[in-house]
């Protein structure tokens, strides 16, 4: 019965995408005791008002009394930022709450107030959709790490690029500016110091994260040139050696720019950045959710630690047919085909000649 109403607040939620970091994405619709949909709102921004107080303070001349609350999110019932929606629900004189999914945040438990305020709790409408839509914040609040999503652009054999690096470009225009867009929905994008020597990019993104074990990559690369920046190296590195890099960022980096640019050590085991640590590093730092952009080598060794929570795979219709070119996923060594790592599709979606597969870890 509130299904429709369910998809919109989905809708009205995605709004704030890219926004609300590190609170979910909430969308509210609010009908009257007619049910007739008399308000609308969505948390829009870290800070900014939930969806339920945008949608109610909307409201001035107490239509909404006897009415219902339709949300994807279980109202909260704690003092953050602002104040618990669930008071404002109760002073509102509101008769129903209708939620897709209960917060997974435990100190969210707001139905036994709602009841015992002789308001209808109904819960579970679109639940699997509501804990897609915010897959983040449940595996911030679950697992307690950032969210990890990886993309890569390949060759229908599954190659990133060609036995001599040459990789510019596989997917087309169309693919390429998608694949920008993807990048601003997550906290920071995540490369490697091989792919930012191969291929000098920029990555246009606010907030943006190297793994240079031994700090060799060249500060004049477009990488370092805008944004945030935080370089991971191994924590054993040589104190010169930090002393160096850091005395040329200073140098070479304007001084507004070299400000942004922050060296971190990290634990490194088998002569790898330790991901675990360093996933735990970042979100200590309150990144919640980390695009990951790199190479096959690195992506082989995210998809081993099982920490790859999606899959964004761009697929052009070219075959290269050379076992010597590439591979997205590269580093393990199976014989039984049982011993594949499993996701299954999310979505599908075509993009001029090429197509976007979505892909979520499988449960199990
Ligand atoms: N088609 C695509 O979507 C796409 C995307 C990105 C890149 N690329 C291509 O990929 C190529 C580079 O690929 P690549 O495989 O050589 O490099 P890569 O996978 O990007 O990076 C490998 C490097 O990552 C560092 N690293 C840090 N922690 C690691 C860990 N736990 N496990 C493994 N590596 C770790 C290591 O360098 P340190 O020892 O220095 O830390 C390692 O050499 C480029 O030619 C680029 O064009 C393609």
């Amino acid at each position: 019965m509130y299904e429709n109403y369910m998809k919109e607040c989905f809708e009205l939620a995605k709004k704030g995408l890219g926004k609300t970091s590190p609170n979910p994405l909430v969308g509210c619709v609010v009908l009257d005791k007619d049910g007739n949909k008399i308000s609308t709102g969505y948390h829009s921004k870290y800070g900014e008002n939930h969806a339920e107080r945008d949608a109610l303070l909307k409201l001035k001349n107490g239509e909404e009394e006897g009415g219902t609350v339709i949300v994807n999110l279980e109202p909260c019932s704690h003092h953050g930022k602002t104040p618990p929606c669930v008071d404002l629900i109760i002073e509102r004189k509101i008769k129903r709450v209708v939620f897709a999914m209960k917060d997974p945040n435990p100190i969210v438990s707001s139905i036994e107030k709602l009841k015992n305020n002789g308001i209808e709790v109904i819960y579970g409408v679109l639940e699997n959709e509501a804990m897609d839509l915010n897959e983040v914040f449940v595996t911030n609040m679950q697992k307690k790490r950032p969210f990890i999503a990886l993309k890569t652009a390949t060759t229908i054999d599954g190659k990133i690029s060609t036995r001599t690096g040459s990789s510019k470009w596989i997917t087309s225009n169309k693919s390429r500016e998608k694949g920008r867009e993807l990048r601003t929905i997550y906290d920071a994008v995540l490369t490697t110091s091989s792919t930012v020597i191969a291929d000098n990019p920029n990555f246009n993104n606010d907030f943006k994260i190297l793994l240079d074990r031994n700090l060799r990559v060249d500060l004049e690369k477009k990488f370092f040139k805008s944004g945030k920046i935080l370089v991971i190296y191994d924590e054993k590195l040589n104190n010169s050696v930090i002393d160096n890099k850091i005395f040329c960022c200073k140098k070479n980096i304007s001084e507004q720019q070299s400000e942004n640019i922050e060296f971190i050590p990290c634990p490194v085991k088998n002569d790898k950045i330790d991901i675990n640590s360093m996933l735990q590093i970042l979100f200590e730092r309150k990144i919640m959710s980390i695009f990951v952009e790199t190479g096959g080598v690195f992506n082989g060794s995210m998809i081993e630690s099982g920490f790859v929570d999606k899959i964004y795979h761009f697929i052009a219709p070219k075959i290269l047919g050379d076992n010597f070119g590439q591979s997205a996923f590269s580093g393990r060594s199976i014989e039984n085909i049982n011993d594949c790592i499993n996701y299954e599709v999310q979505n599908i979606k075509k993009l001029e000649k090429d197509i976007l597969i979505t892909y979520k870890r499988a449960n199990g």
